[in-house]
Order: structure tokens, then C-alpha cells, then sequence
């Protein structure tokens, strides 16, 4: 073990309250104010000796050369021998990357003009196809922020299953709906799949030429066109974005036409933002790096195995399932870059919901059950409607306090109505639910991802653990000469009768 993880490992584990009243400056340590965000990590177990040790590792771990790695376009992913260039589609990068991303970006907002200016005709409705990557970040920024703007109704598809389409063109217009087929490598089953359904539903509501109101999202453009998509209404973006990394792209185009071009400007820059305080703040002061450190103590240290993320704003109910695929499937990993084995739990398990319904369901657990849960509420300071703002009092008061009992628990000499308390939470607090926050929450947590990879020697931007699952279904689908157990096989009988046989 190297000899930052020891000092870690060694140190005293004090009780949160007595962090608290042993330091009267710890919330000036422990809270940081970035780009419209409070981050407080004051109600965890971190402590000025940990961040002292946890900075050590870093050094250890050299994150900040990794850091250095990622903003000039170095090749970090090199499972896959590319780099990782997300963040020149918000303008920080290698300056021919961010040329190219700035390229590509005027070629969506000349699509989305032409759009808006009527050359596919009176369109109302974007029919937004993908998976993974490709719907997830999307989803969670139109379910954000596009109720307010009401320009174009967008509807995310992504689930193989025929219900799912089927329910998101109930309320659609074949003649007024824009397809996009928004897929990196555009050879993903699914997404081909309710693709050609589309068109279909498209050819049978009376749509005359269904590709022509087709668009094709992605960075495989000659796939695209193979596919029958026309050239120009194909927005590439570049094979260095990964696809959980992807919404900053043309991938992010129904929310750039649903919320309109300069809101999406807006979400580029609040992302620069923290990509700016992540490139150049100390790390005891950088955000996404306390974040990281966090999740290290509580996943290495104190054997917790999930994270919840609670988001008290329906407009940000679709965080939880945002970040499941950014943090497990980015450090869901086993091995270190060089192939040795991790020697230490990589990502926890995240999971959440939106407060306050959560509390009225999984609390319970949190408070008095027996696993270590790190909790993160995320919340807004200003609200989203314009009903009583006793709503949303209420909203904040019920998440403040949840923070407040988790840590400070309560004593009974009944062991049922007992609260043990000293459990930890993070507190997130944005100013609003808009554009350029949202960006820089969004940045925020992939740089923490980064971060949490960096420490742990890992690669966050391969996922050939999916591969295996796929190629299953590949030969399952295919023509029946692979053998599979006999539970599957005995499942496969009962599901197709003969027709796989
Ligand atoms: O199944 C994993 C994955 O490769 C994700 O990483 C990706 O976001 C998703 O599939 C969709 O891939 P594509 O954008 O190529 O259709």
C-alpha cells in the first residue's frame, strides 16, 4: 500500500458534530462556491488532516498530470487509443479540437435555423432516438429545462421495447414530427431498431418522403448515409467525445431546439466554467476533486458500497438515472490502466430518487438501517413554478432537515425510536435550474468522475463490460448454432417455442 492510502487509513475517525465544534472555521473549509453553486461537504467526514492525505494521493495518483492529459487532447483513453474531448465542445481543449467542435456546433445551429425558419415544414414535435449515452443526457436536459421554453415538444426514446415508442408518438403528428436517430457508432441494435419503426409510423401516418424529415446525430456520418439518411441533415460530432460525455454535441440537439440555440450557448458555457475551476483551482479547493475524495473515504475507507443522490426539484428528476451511467458505467471497472487488478473498490453504487418523495419510502433505511449510505441532496434556491412558494419552502426545509437528522441523529432507551446520527451528506445547492448551471453541474460531475478514476489508476472512458451481454444476444438472435445453459436454453424454448431452435 502506498504510503498516502496508510495515513489515510490510520487517521482518527472523529463524529461529525465534534468536527464541528472543534473547528469553528470548518464550514469556510469545507464549503465551495463555483458558478452559481454552493457545494457544501461540511456534513461529511472530511476533515482539513484527510484533505491534507487525500491531496498527498493525489499527488501519488498524479491527477493533475491526468488533468493536464484530458484538457490538451492527450490520448487518457488508451484502451481505445483516443482522447477524451468533451470538454472542447465547451471550448476548453486543444485548440484544433476546439475548432473542429465549434465547426460542427455551427452546422447544428444552421440546421436548427433552418428548421425553425420552416424547411422541414411546421414541425412541432422531435422524435429524439438513442441510448445510453445518447438519450440519457438529453432526456435529463429537456425534462430540466424545456418546460419553460415550450418551443418543440421532444420526446426521448430509447428502450427496445415497442411500448416505448409507441407511448412517445402517441400525442405526435407524423406530418409535423422531426426524427433523430442519434447514435455514436449508429450500429447499436436498439437504436436501429425503433429507428426503422419510426420511419414506418412516419410512412404509414401519410408522411410521403419519411427520410426526409429524418436527421442522424452521431460520429459515424458514413453510416448514417449508408443508412438512407441524406448527407446534409447528418450532424456529426467527433470520435473523441465519448458517448456519456456526448450531450455537450450534436447529441444534445433536441434540447438546443427545444430550448432554443442561445440557451444551449449557455449550458456550454456554465460547463467552461467548471471546467475552468477544475483545470486551475487548488485541489483543496476544486469542487470535483473534494467530491472525489469524498466518494474515496466513504468507498475505501468506511466500506460503504452505494452512493443516493436525492434531487429536491422535479426538474431534476432525471439526474439520478443520468448519473448511474456516468459514474458506474465510466468507473464500474476492475483492473487499473496498466491491467493489474484495482486493489480496492472502485465506483459505489449509485442510486436515488427526488425528495420529497423519497423520504416517504427509502429513508427509513438511511436513518436507521444498517449500511453506510453517503447521501448528496441536490436542490434549487429558486423554484420552478409559480404556485405558493410555500411549495417550495417546504421542498428546501424538508431537504435541509434530512441532512440536519442524518447527522445529528437521536438518543432513546427505546432501541426502535433510536437514531444513531454521524451519517454523512453532501449538500449541493444551485442558485437556479437553468442553462448555465445545469452546464456546470453537469461538468462538475464528470470531472469528479475523472477524478475518482485518477485516484484509483482506472480508465473511465472504455465499457467493454457491455460488450459480453450484446454479443450474447447477437448469437442468440442469430442462427441458433451457439449453445447456451440450460436455464437459457429451457427460457429461450419457452419464450419461441421452435422458432430459435
Ligand atoms: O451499451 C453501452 C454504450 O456503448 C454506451 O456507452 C453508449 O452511450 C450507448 O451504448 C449507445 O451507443 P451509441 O451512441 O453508439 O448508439
Amino acid at each position: 500500500m502506498n504510503d498516502a492510502w496508510a495515513r489515510i487509513e490510520s487517521m482518527e475517525r472523529l463524529p461529525l458534530a465534534r468536527l464541528f465544534s472543534a473547528d469553528s472555521e470548518r464550514l469556510s473549509k469545507m464549503v465551495i462556491e463555483e458558478s452559481g453553486i454552493r457545494f457544501d461537504f461540511s456534513k461529511t467526514h472530511l476533515t482539513p488532516e484527510l484533505l491534507g492525505a487525500f491531496t498527498e494521493l493525489a499527488d501519488e495518483a498524479d491527477l493533475e498530470g491526468a488533468r493536464e492529459g484530458l484538457f490538451s487532447g492527450r490520448e487518457v483513453n488508451i484502451t481505445e487509443a483516443r482522447a477524451a474531448e468533451h470538454s472542447a465542445e465547451r471550448g476548453q481543449g486543444a485548440p484544433e479540437s476546439v475548432a473542429r467542435a465549434q465547426n460542427l456546433h455551427a452546422r447544428m445551429r444552421a440546421l436548427i435555423d433552418a428548421i425553425e425558419a420552416g424547411a422541414f415544414g411546421q414541425i412541432r414535435h422531435v422524435l429524439h432516438i438513442g441510448i445510453g449515452g445518447s438519450a440519457l443526457g438529453p432526456d435529463f436536459l429537456v425534462d430540466a429545462l424545456g418546460r419553460i421554453a415550450g418551443r418543440f415538444d421532444a420526446a426521448i426514446v430509447s428502450n427496445v421495447d415497442g411500448t416505448a415508442l409507441e407511448e412517445a408518438v402517441a400525442g405526435f403528428d407524423p406530418e409535423a414530427t422531426l426524427v433523430a436517430i442519434a447514435s455514436k457508432t449508429f450500429t447499436t441494435t436498439e437504436t436501429m431498431l425503433n429507428a426503422r419503426s419510426a420511419l414506418a409510423w412516419l410512412g404509414e401516418g401519410g408522411v410521403a418522403d419519411p427520410y426526409g424529415q429524418v436527421i442522424a446525430l452521431t460520429a459515424s456520418p458514413e453510416r448514417a448515409v449508408e443508412f438512407g439518411v441524406d448527407e446534409t441533415r447528418v450532424l456529426p460530432f467527433s470520435e473523441t467525445v465519448g458517448g456519456r460525455y456526448s450531450l455537450w454535441s450534436s447529441i444534445g440537439f433536441p434540447a438546443a431546439l427545444a430550448l432554443g440555440w442561445s440557451a444551449f450557448e449557455e449550458l456550454l458555457e456554465g460547463a467552461a466554467e467548471m471546467d475552468r475551476h477544475f483545470r486551475f483551482a487548488p485541489l483543496e479547493r476544486n469542487a470535483p476533486v473534494l467530491a472525489a475524495f469524498v466518494d474515496r473515504y466513504y468507498a475505501n475507507v468506511r466500506g460503504a458500497e452505494t452512493r443516493a443522490v436525492f434531487a429536491y426539484d422535479e426538474r431534476l428528476r432525471l439526474l439520478s438515472p443520468y448519473l448511474q451511467q456516468l459514474e458506474m458505467e465510466s468507473n464500474g471497472k476492475s483492473v487499473r490502466l496498466d491491467g493489474r487488478p484495482a486493489g480496492r473498490d472502485t465506483a459505489p453504487i449509485t442510486w436515488g430518487g427526488v425528495g420529497t418523495d423519497a423520504q416517504h419510502a427509502v429513508f427509513q433505511l438511511l436513518h436507521q438501517g444498517t449500511h453506510l449510505v453517503p447521501v448528496e441532496f441536490v436542490a434549487s434556491v429558486e423554484p420552478g413554478h409559480r404556485f405558493d412558494p410555500e411549495h417550495h419552502r417546504q421542498l428546501l426545509v424538508n431537504c435541509f432537515a434530512q441532512g440536519a437528522a442524518l447527522m445529528a441523529g437521536r438518543h432513546s432507551d427505546d432501541p426502535h425510536r433510536s437514531y444513531p446520527g454521524d451519517r454523512p451528506s453532501t449538500t449541493i445547492l444551485l442558485d437556479d435550474v437553468e442553462p448555465r448551471t445545469l452546464g456546470a453541474l453537469i461538468a462538475f460531475y464528470e470531472h469528479r468522475t475523472f477524478a475518482n478514476a485518477a485516484l484509483l489508476g482506472i480508465n473511465p472512458f472504455d465499457q467493454f463490460g457491455v460488450e459480453l451481454g450484446k454479443e450474447m444476444a447477437k448469437a442468440m438472435d442469430g442462427d441458433g448454432e451457439l449453445e447456451f445453459d440450460p436455464s437459457t436454453e429451457a427460457l429461450m424454448a419457452r419464450a419461441f417455442g421452435d422458432s430459435l431452435e
